[in-house]
């Protein structure tokens, strides 16, 4: 060998010595990009067995997503500009300071998936913030057909409470929550792509009298039924007459709130937004995972936190169902927002019209 290719040689290893490779293998034998990423295998193994009663796509799954919002978006530029604190976005204050946040209207019911959540967090010694972010995506890798999300961590554990009045409730104006959430930096057709979400999603707390009252029919399926369901006309509420934040639903047994209803017909933004899922699921999954890797960072820079994507389960391939028009409906029953793109054409689940299950307590 000569001088020269032994200089390039050495030259080399230099080099490559000189990036750190944290690359590591984790005692599962699992192969991580980062050190830091093996403890979330962990984590992830405890989620799975005793949060997620074996990796379900439940209520603990339900109300995990639902956390994610509520910690991240208590985060305010407009107020931070008058002097005032914004909140630090996606920071884990719910859970510090639950005894404040969760008294706010809005994170009515948050209190239970708190308090279910801590003792997790606490025993893995993770941040509030990481792991709050870290279970939601967990537990919606278990939903059919459901995303894969991205998962940052690194968030400090130091915050401060959350201001009240930055979560949007189901009762407000369209206008109001697009000026909320265009404030943390989403604008109307990400709020779209966030209530995604709600196709996995029940309520317990607008009409308490019937909880577990699904917005869909397929609460555990990540499908596009919602976006379905949501357009049809309202005939009926589920429970005890109207709730405040609540509006006729087409199905008995299932629960529309104002809010979604709102957006459904709301054509001045990207009108086939909403019924654009129907037909594109694919679309629908990468929709939601790129909006979620904005909400999950909100009050960060994502370039300081590290890459512990690998570590979130790959959802599983399952063959959904193609959206349907529920039995006893028909195409005279769908209040399309677009007069430009129709409506697609779906065909009718047989058998007479039948009532939604409740998401069952676990
Ligand atoms: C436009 C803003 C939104 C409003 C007004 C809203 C409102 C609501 C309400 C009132 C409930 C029922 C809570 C209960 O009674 O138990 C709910 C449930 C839920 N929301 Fe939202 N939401 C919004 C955005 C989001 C976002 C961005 C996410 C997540 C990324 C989300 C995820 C969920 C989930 C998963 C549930 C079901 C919780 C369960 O089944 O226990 N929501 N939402
Ligand atoms: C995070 O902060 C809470 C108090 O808000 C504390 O109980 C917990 O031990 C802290 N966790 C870590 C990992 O520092
Ligand atoms: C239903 O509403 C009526 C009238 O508002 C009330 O008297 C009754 O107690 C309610 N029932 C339940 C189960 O909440």
């Amino acid at each position: 060998m000569s001088f020269k290719s032994i200089f390039a040689l050495v030259a080399l290893a230099v080099a490559a010595s000189a990036v750190p490779s944290p690359r590591a293998v984790c005692s599962t034998g699992e192969v991580v990009s980062h050190a830091a990423c093996c403890q979330w295998i962990d984590i992830r193994e405890d989620l799975q067995a005793n949060l997620f009663d074996g990796g379900e796509c439940g209520e603990e799954t339900h109300e995990s997503l639902r956390l994610t919002f509520h910690d991240a978006i208590g985060f305010s530029p407009a107020l931070f500009r008058e002097g005032k604190f914004g909140g630090g976005g996606a920071d884990g204050s719910i859970m510090a300071f639950a005894q404040i946040e969760t008294n706010f209207h809005a994170n009515i019911g948050v209190d239970e998936i708190v308090e279910t959540q801590r003792p997790f967090a606490l025993k893995h010694g993770v941040s509030f913030g990481d792991f709050i972010q870290f279970a939601g995506a967990v537990g919606v890798s278990n939903c059919a057909g459901g995303p894969r999300l991205q998962f940052l961590a690194g968030r400090s554990n130091i915050s401060q409470p959350s201001p009240d009045l930055l979560v949007p409730e189901p009762s407000d104006a369209t206008d109001t929550i697009i000026a909320r959430m265009g404030d943390a930096g989403f604008t109307p057709n990400e709020i779209v792509d966030l209530l995604i979400s709600h196709t996995v999603a029940a309520q317990d707390h607008v009409d308490p009298t019937i909880p577990g009252t699904p917005f869909d029919s397929t609460p555990s399926d990540f499908d596009a039924q919602f976006f379905v369901e949501t357009l049809l006309a309202g005939t009926l509420f589920p429970g005890n007459g109207s709730n405040v934040g609540e509006v006729e639903s087409p199905l008995k047994g299932e629960f529309r709130l104002f809010s979604d209803s709102e957006f459904a017909r709301d054509s001045r933004w990207d009108c086939m937004r909403w019924q654009s899922f129907i037909t594109d699921h694919t679309a629908m999954v990468a929709k939601f995972e790129a909006v979620m890797s904005k909400l999950a960072t909100l009050g960060h820079n994502p370039l300081e936190l590290i890459d512990c994507s690998e570590v979130i389960p790959v959802p599983a391939a399952v063959k959904l169902t193609a959206p349907t028009l529920p039995a006893g409906k028909s195409m005279a029953d769908v209040q399309a927002a677009c007069a430009a793109t129709p409506f697609p054409t779906l065909s009718v689940a047989p058998g007479p019209a039948t009532s939604v299950a409740p998401v069952p307590p676990s």
